[in-house]
C-alpha cells in the first residue's frame, strides 16, 4: 500500500515561540526590504533610477575577465573538492604577495585566512573575541555591525558620527569608549557613506587601542581588538597609497583584524571570496569557526583568486576600469546634485572619494507635493513615488536621527539612467 504524500511544510501552525531568542530577535536587511519595493515598481512598469542595493549590475561593472577565465580553468582541472578550512595555500601566499605589493604591509602567511566573502569573517571575528555581553564599539550609521552584535549577544556601543568628521567616529569618541570595550570596528572607505578615514584620526585612534592594550597588560585584562574592515580600499579614488592601521601604526597590529575581499574591488560580489589578516592565534581558531560552519570560499574561485591577485598589471587594469566607471557616474550624480543645490533646493552632497555610494542630504521634511513628511521614510517614498529615485536612508545603518542622509549607491546604474533620474528630481523638486 502506497503513503499518501507527506507536505513538509506549512500545514502546522508555528508561532515564534519555537525560535530561540536569537532568531526571534534577528532584523531583515533594511536594504533588501527596500530593494523588493523598488523591484515591484520597476515590474508595474516605472522607469526607477535604482540607487539601493551594495551590489554591481555585471553589464555595467563587469567582473575582469582573467578571473572568470581562471574559474572556468580551475573547474575543468577538478578543483571541486573541499578546501582547507583556512583557505588553499596559494591564495594564502598570493594575499601575503598581494599586501606587500599594495599596501607595503608584510605578514607572515599564518596570519591570512580565507572565507567565502568578507561576511563570514566579520561574524566570525566577533565571535572569536568578543563574549556575550561584552562591548562593541562602532559607528553609526554603519554596515551591519548592529546586526553582529545582536548575533553574538554583545553590547553594542553605537557612536553617532558626523559630515563635519566625514562620518567617520574622532579619537575623542573612540577614546571615551574605549574602557571596558572588547572590540573597535572601522570600515574605511565606508559604507553607507563612501567617505575616508582622516590619517590623524586613525593614527590617533591606533595609538589609543596600544595605550589601552598596555594598561590592560600591566592589570591582566583581555585585550581591546580593532577589526579594520577595508573591503572598498581598492575604490578609492586617487594616487595615494590606501591607509591601513597596521602600516600607520606597527604597535597596533596584533590587535588588528583586517577584513578585505574580492567583492567590491572586483565587482564580484557573488564569487564570494575574502580573507582576514591577524594574529595566528587568532586566525587559528577563525578558520576553526568557519570550518564548523563550512563558510569557505569555493575551490574554483580560490584557485583563481590566487593567480589574479599575483598578476600586477591585470589587478591594476581592473582597478582603473573600476576607478573610471565608479567615477563616470558618481560624477554625473554628484555635479547634478550640486547643480540642484545652486537652483536654491534643499539637497545637499558628499564630494565622491571612492566606493559605490554617495552620502546625499535631502532636507524635505515639512509640507512637499501634498504630503506631510515626518521621517526620513517618508522622504524616501517621495522620492521613490513622484520622481522615481530609489535611495536608502542612513537609519538603514542603525543612525537614529532623522537628519535626512541618504545613501546613493551607483553599481547597478549606468551614466544614462543616472541623468534621466535627475531630471525628474528636478521636475518633482520644481513642483
Ligand atoms: C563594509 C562592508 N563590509 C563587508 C561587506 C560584505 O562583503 P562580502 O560580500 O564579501 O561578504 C559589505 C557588503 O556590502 C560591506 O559594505
Amino acid at each position: 500500500m502506497s503513503m499518501p504524500p507527506v507536505s513538509a511544510t506549512g500545514t502546522v501552525p508555528m508561532d515564534d515561540r519555537a525560535l530561540s531568542s536569537l532568531a526571534r530577535g534577528m532584523v531583515g536587511s533594511e536594504v533588501l526590504r527596500i530593494a523588493a519595493e523598488v523591484r515591484a515598481a520597476i515590474a508595474s512598469g516605472r522607469d526607477v533610477l535604482n540607487l539601493t542595493v551594495g551590489d554591481f549590475d555585471a553589464r555595467e561593472f563587469p567582473v575582469p575577465a582573467p578571473l572568470i577565465a581562471g574559474i572556468q580553468r580551475a573547474l575543468a582541472a577538478g578543483h571541486t573538492n573541499y578546501p582547507p578550512s583556512n583557505g588553499i595555500a596559494e591564495l594564502r601566499q598570493a594575499v601575503v604577495d598581494f599586501y606587500r605589493r599594495e599596501l607595503g604591509i608584510e605578514v607572515p602567511v599564518a596570519s591570512v585566512v580565507i572565507a567565502g566573502g568578507a561576511r563570514p569573517l566579520i561574524y566570525a571575528t566577533y565571535r572569536t573575541l568578543v563574549d556575550p555581553g561584552e562591548s562593541v564599539v562602532f559607528p553609526v550609521p554603519s554596515w551591519n555591525n548592529n546586526h553582529y552584535v545582536h548575533l553574538c549577544g554583545a553590547r553594542g556601543v553605537p557612536l553617532t558620527v558626523t559630515r563635519e568628521h566625514g562620518f567617520h567616529p574622532t579619537p575623542e569618541q573612540i577614546v571615551a569608549a574605549l574602557p571596558g570595550a572588547r572590540l573597535v570596528a572601522l570600515c574605511s572607505p565606508s559604507n553607507p557613506t563612501g567617505t575616508l578615514m582622516r590619517r590623524e584620526s586613525l593614527i590617533a585612534i591606533c595609538e589609543a587601542i596600544v595605550a589601552e592594550n598596555a594598561r590592560r597588560a600591566a592589570t591582566g585584562d583581555r585585550p581591546v581588538f580593532l577589526m579594520y574592515d577595508q573591503v572598498y580600499w581598492a575604490t578609492a579614488f586617487g594616487e595615494a597609497p590606501p591607509l591601513t592601521p597596521t602600516a600607520l601604526v606597527p604597535e597596533v597590529m596584533p590587535y588588528t583584524v583586517l577584513i578585505d575581499a574580492i567583492s567590491k574591488s572586483l565587482a564580484a560580489t557573488g564569487l564570494r571570496v575574502g580573507w582576514a589578516i591577524a594574529h595566528p592565534a587568532v586566525t587559528a581558531r577563525l578558520s576553526d569557526l568557519l570550518g564548523h560552519v563550512g563558510a569557505w570560499a569555493p575551490k574554483p574561485e580560490q584557485v583563481a583568486t590566487a593567480e589574479f591577485l599575483v598578476d600586477a598589471p591585470a589587478f591594476q587594469a581592473a582597478r582603473t576600469d573600476m576607478e573610471r566607471r565608479l567615477r563616470e557616474r558618481l560624477g554625473v550624480l554628484y555635479r547634478g546634485l550640486a547643480r540642484l543645490r545652486e537652483q536654491g533646493h534643499p539637497v545637499d552632497a558628499v564630494e565622491p572619494q571612492g566606493t559605490l555610494y554617495l552620502s546625499v542630504r535631502f532636507a524635505l521634511q515639512g509640507e512637499r507635493c501634498g504630503r506631510t513628511l515626518r521621517s526620513n521614510e517618508d522622504v524616501r517614498r517621495l522620492l521613490l513615488e513622484e520622481a522615481g529615485l530609489a535611495v536608502v536612508p542612513f537609519q538603514a545603518f542603525a543612525l537614529p536621527d532623522e537628519d535626512g542622509w541618504f545613501r546613493l549607491s551607483v553599481g547597478a546604474t549606468s551614466v544614462a539612467a543616472i541623468e534621466r533620474g535627475l531630471s525628474r528630481l528636478e521636475q518633482m523638486l520644481n513642483r
